[in-house]
């Protein structure tokens, strides 16, 4: 909330391992969020967006869980003050034995828990454990994330879709189809509004809440998509699924990826049960 004042906006001066220029709040961040988990004593795998390797805890404080994470996303808003968040997954090491990168290369479907937290106009951390999503707002008299929306349920259809419409020349046919469609509805629908802020936490935040779909398609140049799988598609999907949503890749259901290395990326398209239904449909009849 402060970086402004702090001088800790602009940029670090360092790219990442995604050849990424690394704001110095993205820096920042990733320190603190390794450090704290790591003396948390409950992990022994760490996977972050700002390290190209995973970070294997030492033997003294290891603990059950691995965690990937992107510490902070949506880089580009920092400067301007647009929303941005922090995205993370948990998995359960798959067996007592010693800690190995197989046991953070594992799809979905395996976490155990998986959130986000946005630092908006308020700070909210949105997560679930496997039964359902819970969103904490923080109260920042009391330190503490007050329970503010118990049970999130994405509605099943919804107004909104969200994209960079910026790629559109290079994308494929599904997805142009489906984004027309959007605007230029043939069964009498009303048009979808347009909404993108460019935070992969905000975006989702609002389709969880008030539904629509979030695309971030394959397309000419990047033939992967941009966002990563571990620690952007996988809590996202996990999230969307449990609120009564989708999640699709294009080609299968998100969570069913299984990564191969630890910055993997994949296309996405996530939101309301129906609207991703229409997607997947345009997806199907490319066969
Ligand atoms: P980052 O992790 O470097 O911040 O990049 C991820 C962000 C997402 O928050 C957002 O959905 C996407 O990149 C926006 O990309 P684009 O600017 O290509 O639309
Ligand atoms: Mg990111």
């Amino acid at each position: 909330m402060q970086a402004g004042l702090a001088k800790l906006i602009g940029l670090a001066g360092e790219t990442n391992v995604q050849g990424e220029e690394q704001k110095k709040l993205d820096v920042l961040s990733n320190e603190v969020f390794v450090k704290a988990l790591t003396s948390s004593g409950r992990t022994s795998i760490l996977v972050s967006e700002e390290d190209e390797e995973a970070t294997f805890v030492e033997p003294s404080k290891r603990g059950k869980y691995c965690v990937v994470f992107d510490p902070l996303d949506g880089s580009s808003n920092i400067d301007c003050g647009v929303s941005i968040g922090t995205i993370f997954g948990i998995y359960m090491l798959k067996d007592g034995g010693e800690p190995t990168i197989d046991d953070v290369l594992q799809p979905g479907t395996n976490l155990v828990a998986a959130g986000y937290c946005m630092y908006g106009s308020s700070c909210m951390l949105v997560i679930s454990t496997g039964s359902g999503v819970n969103g904490f707002t923080l109260d920042p008299s009391l330190g503490e994330f007050v329970l503010t929306h118990a049970d999130i349920k994405i509605p099943t259809k919804g107004k909104i879709y969200s994209v960079n419409e910026g790629n559109a020349k290079n994308w494929d046919g599904p997805t142009t189809k489906y984004v027309e469609k959007c605007k230029f509805p043939t069964d009498g629908s009303s048009p979808k509004s347009l909404r993108y802020v460019g935070s992969m936490v905000a975006d989702v935040h609002r389709t969880l809440l008030y539904g629509g779909i979030f695309l971030y398609p394959a397309d000419k140049k990047s033939p992967d998509g941009k966002l990563r799988v571990l620690y952007e598609v996988f809590p996202m999907a996990y999230l969307l699924e449990q609120a009564g949503g989708q999640a699709f890749t294009g080609k299968q259901r998100a969570l069913e990826l299984i990564p191969e290395k630890i910055h993997d990326r994949s296309p996405i398209f996530l939101g309301s049960y129906d609207d991703v239904e229409e997607i997947k449909a345009l997806y199907a009849a490319e066969q």
